[in-house]
């Protein structure tokens, strides 16, 4: 994972690249660093820790050290080499004549600086990062050949995945791009400063500054170098150095969308943007008369579709959670055998029969490794490949054969909120769509869609009583351990509600089938392991009471979430947490959000860092 920055032009590159690292630390924030090259020298200041510290130590340097046009900096999510001074980006080749920002991680590198040790070169850090540093330097020197193709030449050496950024001190108004695997993006000064590059591992650094990107594609480095006065770039590929013409993207995120609009945190605003965000969702897709739902993306891919015998969902964390409640919801409206995958397992295992099955994919970020490679692999097994995916532009989006995008704007918090819940309702729409193709009534489809279109206000319903949640939040903070139950859809509820507690609160929080609850991990149960039970008023709640009487008769507390009408369980229970009436097939939806903001208060009152908790990444790239 990690974000990389780059900046190349006529201003201060320093300020443009901290503001970068800090839209880009949801990637990773075990350390940051900057290199700025200027008349033909390099400044590299680096620091263990979030880029806030990074920050400090260079607005106490002396301006004059801080001055070039050209820099590149990076955020780390350490995979080789612990956090530390030494390991962060940039790094230095042995000569410090090449400087590098890396995201990936570079599979072969043992062996390279194995022989690179042979020739007498000497490493500084444990990272493989460094390795492709000196990789360049030594095929510099000795193929006397400019940066750019000294980096393509390393860069057919090397297994693995990347994004780099690299500058050379011989060649000082240069800057080299390329990319396997993790994303990078290149932004085109725009107006005036035409003559100015942005770099970053995503467009949030970029949009202050121009609408126009382009996204670079695996395989392919791109040269940014002065021609007549002016920056000019040019993209080639790395196997064999063929041209290839840029596509420039026009992008249409807003900057506000990217700040926190008065709330303490992003996790919070993100949880209060839920009602907005699911109207987005849903906007301009459902067809009323039809009974039916209108997706542009897939329209073409329509007589596919139709064909499709078999489903498999693939995501990793709550993307694959919501994706097992898609599996109800799939084998319930669209009568599609369905089944749920991590992504990283359904690369590296024998795929049965793949015979018209299509394989949806769900992510957020569009970047996750895991799902994205489960995508390349279904590619080859020439299954049709669909995504629900929120950022635009994005690997994922770009890889599937055709996609749905969530639109609830850029999620910032480490912990997913309003994307999860635009998960869920995308594929409950997505199984209306189907289930129109397969037999479901237009009066059925109706009836849901009555029922969709009423959930952005039950959200805000739920939200007016956040008061009440921080209070429980005050009473259970100090339990180490919880089950989260659920049963039938709201299995995958209980299993999102307990990744939440775990990364936000970092409490052991194990999500659970309520069922499988007498079948051993009941044995847990004492006064001091809570049970939040999510046993709304459907098909499942005499089952789920069941499950709350056995609890009791152990001594185990109980918080009960249900529907806001019913009126026996607060007699029965500890805690309880009212939700409003809806679908059962949509009772996810409103069930994600007194877990999201159980775990967010929790989070705050045990002084966690909310949305950067520790040792996790929003987006993560590496498998
Ligand atoms: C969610 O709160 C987690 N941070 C994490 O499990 C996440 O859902 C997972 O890494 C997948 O990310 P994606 O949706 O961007 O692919
Ligand atoms: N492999 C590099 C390192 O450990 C980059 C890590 C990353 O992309 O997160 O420093």
């Amino acid at each position: 994972m990690c974000g990389i920055v780059g900046y190349i032009g006529k201003k201060e590159a320093w300020p443009i690249l901290i503001k970068g690292l800090e839209r880009l630390e949801y990637r990773g924030y075990d350390s940051a660093g900057i290199a700025l090259l200027d008349k033909g020298n390099f400044s590299v200041y680096k620091k263990k820790g979030k880029v806030a510290e990074l920050s400090k130590f260079i607005k106490d340097k002396n301006s004059n050290e801080l001055s070039g046009g050209v820099g590149i900096a990076h955020t780390r999510w350490a995979t080789h080499g612990i956090p530390s001074d030494q390991n962060s980006h940039p790094h230095l080749s042995n000569r410090g004549d090449i400087v590098i920002v890396h995201n990936g991680i570079i599979e072969n590198y043992l062996s390279i600086k194995k022989v690179l040790i042979n020739k007498g070169y000497k490493f500084k850090s444990d990272t493989d990062t460094e390795v492709l540093a000196n990789l360049i330097e030594d095929i510099k020197k000795h193929e006397k050949v400019s940066i750019d193709e000294a980096v393509r030449l390393a860069l057919t050496e090397v297994v693995g995945a990347y994004a780099i950024l690299v500058l050379s001190k011989d060649e000082p108004e240069t800057m080299i791009i390329a990319k396997m695997g993790s994303p990078v993006v290149i932004g085109i000064g725009k107006g005036k400063s035409k003559s100015e590059f942005f770099v970053a591992s995503d467009a949030t650094p970029i949009i202050e500054h121009t609408n126009k990107v382009v996204y670079l594609e695996d395989g392919e480095i791109a040269i940014i170098n002065k021609k007549n006065k002016k920056l000019t770039l040019k993209i080639k590929s790395i196997k064999n150095n063929a041209i290839k013409n840029p596509y420039i993207h026009t992008l249409k995120t807003k900057i506000e969308e990217l700040e926190k609009g008065g709330f303490p945190h992003f996790m919070l605003k993100e949880i209060f943007d839920q009602p907005e965000s699911l109207r987005n969702t849903m906007r301009g897709r459902i067809v009323f008369n039809k009974g039916s739902i209108k997706f542009g993306g897939l329209e073409k891919f329509e007589k596919e579709i139709k064909n499709l015998k078999r489903l498999t969902v693939t995501g990793m964390g709550t993307a694959r959670f919501t994706g097992l409640i898609g599996e109800y919801a799939f084998e319930e409206l669209s009568n599609i055998p369905t089944k749920v995958e991590y992504g990283s397992e359904f690369t590296y295992r024998n795929i049965a029969d793949t015979l018209n099955t299509g394989l949806i994919a769900i992510s957020q970020s569009g970047e996750t490794a895991d799902t994205l490679n489960a995508i390349k692999k279904a590619k080859k097994e020439k299954m049709l490949t669909l995504g629900v995916v929120n950022v635009i532009g994005s690997s994922i989006a770009r890889e599937v054969d055709a996609g749905i995008y969530n639109h609830v704007g850029p999620e910032t918090a480490v912990a997913s909120t309003k994307a999860s819940t635009s998960q869920v309702l995308l594929l409950v729409m997505l199984a209306i769509y189907f289930g129109r193709m397969r037999g479901l009534s237009k009066i059925k489809g109706q009836e849901i869609l009555k029922e969709i279109e009423k959930l952005p206000v039950l959200v805000e319903k739920i939200l007016k009583n956040a008061k009440l949640i921080e209070k429980l939040a005050k009473k259970y903070k100090k339990y180490n351990n919880f089950f989260i139950l659920g049963r039938k859809y709201n299995a995958g509820t209980a299993m999102e509600g307990s990744l939440k507690m775990k990364e936000c609160s970092y409490i052991h929080a194990e999500g659970c089938n309520s069922a499988e609850l007498k079948h051993g991990p009941i044995s847990l149960i004492d006064k001091n392991f809570p049970s939040i039970v999510i046993v709304p008023m459907d098909s499942m709640y005499e089952k789920m009471k069941s499950s709350i009487q056995e609890i009791k008769a152990r001594g185990g507390l109980v918080i009960a979430l249900t529907t806001e009408s019913n009126k026996e369980l607060k007699n029965i229970v500890d805690d309880v947490i009212y939700i409003p009436k809806t679908l059962e097939i949509l009772i996810p939806i409103l069930a994600f959000i007194p877990m999201q903001l159980l775990a967010y208060y929790i989070s705050v009152e045990r002084g966690n860092d909310v949305d950067k908790p520790r040792n996790l990444a929003k987006s993560v790239t590496v498998e």
